[in-house]
Order: C-alpha cells, then structure tokens, then sequence
C-alpha cells in the first residue's frame, strides 16, 4: 500500500481555507483532466509571490489560470503574463480569472513559448516554466536573460514522476523524450554558474533558482 505523503494532506486541508474560486477551479480542472499545479506547488507559488513582491512575472504554460491564481493570491500587485499555446485554454483562464476579478492583473497571450519570446517584453522578477518538459532546455538561456537581477525561476515536475533517471528501456518514446529533456535542463540548471538553484523534493519536484546578478 502506498503510504500518505504528509505534504499532500496538510495542504490539501489548507486549501478548505481558499477562496471559493480558486476551489472551483480546482474541481473543475480535476473534472476535466486540464492539468493543474498541486496544492503543494500552488502554495509555494504563493509563498514565494508573498515574500518577494515581484512586479513582473512571466508564466509559460498557464493552462486554465489556476497557477496564476496561486501566484496572485501570495501578490496581487503582480503583473502577470500568462502564456500558452492552447487558446482555448487561454479562454478559460480569461473566464477563471473574470469571476476571481484578477483579470486586470493579467495579460493573457495564446501563443508558442517559443514564437513568444521572440518579442518577450521584461525584464522579469519571476519567471514560472510549466510548459512541455522536452523543450526546456532550449528555454533556459532565454529565461535566465530575461530576469532581472535575483530574479526567480521556478519550474515544476523537474523529477517528472521520478521517470526523469530511469532506464530508458522502461520508458515510451515519449516519456523518453520528457525525461530525456528534463534532465538536460536540470544538469544544465546545477551548472549554471548565474544560478542559485535549488530542486525542492516534493510534488513532482520543484525547482527554484535564483539568477544572482
Ligand atoms: C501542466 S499545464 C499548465 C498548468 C498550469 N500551470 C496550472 O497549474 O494551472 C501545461 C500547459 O503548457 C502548455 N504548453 C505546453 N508546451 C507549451 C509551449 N511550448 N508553449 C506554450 N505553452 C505550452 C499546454 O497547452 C498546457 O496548457
């Protein structure tokens, strides 16, 4: 049998104390198999938000909204740009985010990553990457340029359900691709020498680093 893991289950009671949207939003996106950040990677998001006050945050790959939530619930001051290739998720989040009145905080842009940061705007105190793991790598240079100084990344799923140092013979092609890229891009993170990361051992693995100058 399994056993409880702690974490989950004290911060899935904490979110009973969330604001009713946000709890919505979560039902729903757990209804429909829209993937969502965890509770535990939510609060974090908020934790961070709070304690640094970012003024800009860019987040590629913000699916229906509900990071975004978490994000403006630790700082609603925050401007957020909120980046993803599926527009239809994009309306959504649109929709989540007229209900919650965090819309004005919010520029919603349906688009590639890739064909987004072309023309990305910043500098950024925070940038959130939950987009597809495999292209990773190719976003970090482009990430770590586009924060400002101690500016934060904070990226999810980098242990990729603990597949990301598996034998490749027990992985499919595609979860080979995923692993594969995730790793790279967390070697390539730790070696960083503009970087303070850290990979935080809970949900699916949580990096945070900081670009030190
Ligand atoms: C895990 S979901 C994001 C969940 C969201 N952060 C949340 O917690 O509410 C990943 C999203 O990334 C988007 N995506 C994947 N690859 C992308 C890319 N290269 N550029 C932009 N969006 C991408 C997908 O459409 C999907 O909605």
């Amino acid at each position: 049998m399994r056993k409880p893991d702690p974490a989950a289950i004290y911060c899935a009671s904490l979110a009973s104390a969330l604001p009713q949207f946000l709890l919505n939003q979560k039902e729903e996106g757990q209804e429909t198999q829209v993937p969502i950040v965890g509770d535990e990677v939510g609060a974090m998001l908020q934790l961070l938000c709070s304690l640094t006050r970012p003024k800009q945050i860019l987040e590629l790959g913000s699916g229906i909204g509900y990071s975004t939530h978490w994000m403006l619930l630790g700082w609603p001051q925050a401007q957020i740009t909120s980046v993803d290739a599926n527009p239809d998720r994009i309306e959504e989040a649109r929709g989540y985010l007229t209900q919650s009145g965090g819309l004005p905080q919010v520029r919603l842009v349906a688009a590639w990553a890739e064909t987004f940061l072309e023309q990305p705007g910043g500098p950024y105190d925070l940038i959130f990457l939950d987009a597809t793991k495999k292209d990773y790598p190719n976003l970090l240079d482009q990430c770590y340029s586009l924060l400002g100084p101690g500016g934060l990344l904070v990226v999810d799923n980098v242990f990729y359900q603990g597949k990301v140092l598996s034998p490749p013979e027990l992985l499919s092609d595609k979860e080979l691709a995923q692993a594969q890229g995730m790793d790279r891009f967390n070697r390539k993170v730790a070696a960083h020498p503009g970087l303070d990361s850290y990979f935080l051992p809970f949900g699916d693995g949580l990096l945070i680093a900081r670009k030190l100058a």
